[in-house]
């Protein structure tokens, strides 16, 4: 299922970046990790957590190149790079972030191997077999089209690289209420993990590994509306009362979809 939709992200992620590093706890904006009957106390945050387990399945070390599309605020890819010694070009359309992530590179000593430029995963700008992996990361759900971007990053990967795509997927069929209310507020292309397979083997690639993180989209939801509550007044002063009211509407209509209708995805695939 595709929903249609003209939404400016690039926009959006301009417009209310300080609020989603509140929501999100700092600059990872994908999923917290928090897998059952883990143990909580490892000292990592649970967003690093989530793109540790994604670093385990990039087999990438000093010398290589890896495409980061929507890299957010940089922090996915300099974790990455920091880890295995490769070199990371990010992409976003939001230009705020591009900078803020150029800015952390350039604060952390990095900028010799990260390196964050605008630009749109439909259409990209590097030649054919650039990269030896490619990351896509919390970004799938906002495009209505999986298969154009499949497509580009098989272009660029070379033969035999690696893709990892993570994002929200849908594990039951919505209503038509539940599809309306969703893109009424935060409009995602909602594929299932199977389809979203099908769809790469479409492009070309193989797929070696789909993960289901059960339970991690309502974890997720729930410490949006936490962190929320505790930065209520700090959220009030740099936005207003009526948008705070507004999020805690959003989140509640969707805390019901996001428990038994999503869940978090990861499909690994290969060139
Ligand atoms: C939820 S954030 C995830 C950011 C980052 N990958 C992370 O995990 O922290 C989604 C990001 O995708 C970017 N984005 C949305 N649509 C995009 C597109 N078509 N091409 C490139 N970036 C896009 C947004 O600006 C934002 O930075």
């Amino acid at each position: 299922m595709t929903s249609e939709n003209h939404f400016d992200f690039g926009a959006f992620y301009n417009e209310y970046g300080e609020f989603l590093k509140i929501l999100n706890c700092g600059r990872n904006l994908h999923a917290p990790l928090i897998l059952e009957g883990q143990p909580e106390d490892d000292g990592i945050e649970p967003g690093d957590r989530m793109t540790d387990f994604l670093i385990k399945r990039t087999p990438v070390s000093a010398g290589q190149s890896v495409l980061d599309l929507g890299c957010g605020l940089g922090q996915p890819a300099l974790r990455l790079a920091r880890t295995t010694g490769c070199s990371v070009i990010g992409i976003n359309v939001s230009r705020n972030q591009v900078e803020e992530a150029n800015q952390l590179a350039q604060a952390e000593g990095m900028t010799d191997r990260l390196q964050f430029q605008y630009g749109d995963a439909r259409e990209l700008n590097f030649p054919d077999d650039t990269f030896d992996a490619v990351w896509i990361f919390s970004v799938m759900e906002h495009i209505p089209e999986p298969l154009t971007v499949m497509r580009e990053v098989y272009r660029v990967l070379r033969s035999g690289g690696r893709f990892l795509m993570a994002n929200i997927v849908r594990k039951n069929p919505l209503s038509e209420e539940e599809t309306l209310f969703l893109k009424a507020n935060m409009p995602v292309s909602l594929y299932s993990l199977t389809e979203y397979a099908e769809l790469l083997e479409k492009a070309g690639f193989r797929v070696e590994e789909k993960v289901d993180f059960k339970g991690t989209t309502a974890t997720w939801i729930q410490r949006d509306k936490e962190q929320i509550r505790k930065n209520h007044d700090l959220i009030v002063e740099k936005y207003s009362s009526e948008f705070v009211e507004e999020w805690h509407r959003m989140l509640d209509g969707m805390e019901a979809i996001f428990q038994e209708k999503l869940s978090y995805g990861l499909c690994v695939a290969e060139s």
